[in-house]
């Protein structure tokens, strides 16, 4: 099925965003929609650039997204801001926001 992209469409209401991720699809796209510490909600695809594994299974820390398989974290642009393994943080790893 096909969409029309640049347009809004509702994906939860208010009350359903908090500081527990969790995931909807939109679009048949996943997405995981969690909020900020200072409450701004944000909506990332639901999928590490690493191992594509569901970033909604992973667990909030501070304002970062971390990956519940292998640690890495994304900032709510999709920025990968964290490498907890040896090397350093890959630039290239984006999840689109
Ligand atoms: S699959 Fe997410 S950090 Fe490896």
């Amino acid at each position: 099925m096909s969409y029309l992209r640049n347009a809004w469409y509702v994906a939860a209401s208010a009350r359903e965003i908090g500081r527990t991720p969790f995931r909807r699809v939109l679009l048949d796209e996943p997405v995981v929609l969690f909020r900020t510490l200072s409450n701004a909600p944000v909506a990332l695809f639901d999928r590490c650039p690493h191992r594509m594994a569901p970033l909604s299974r992973g667990l909030l820390v501070g304002d970062t997204l971390q990956c519940g398989y292998h640690g890495l974290r994304f900032d709510r642009a999709g920025t990968c801001v964290h490498n907890p393994h040896p090397g350093p943080t890959p630039s290239a790893a984006r999840v689109k926001s």
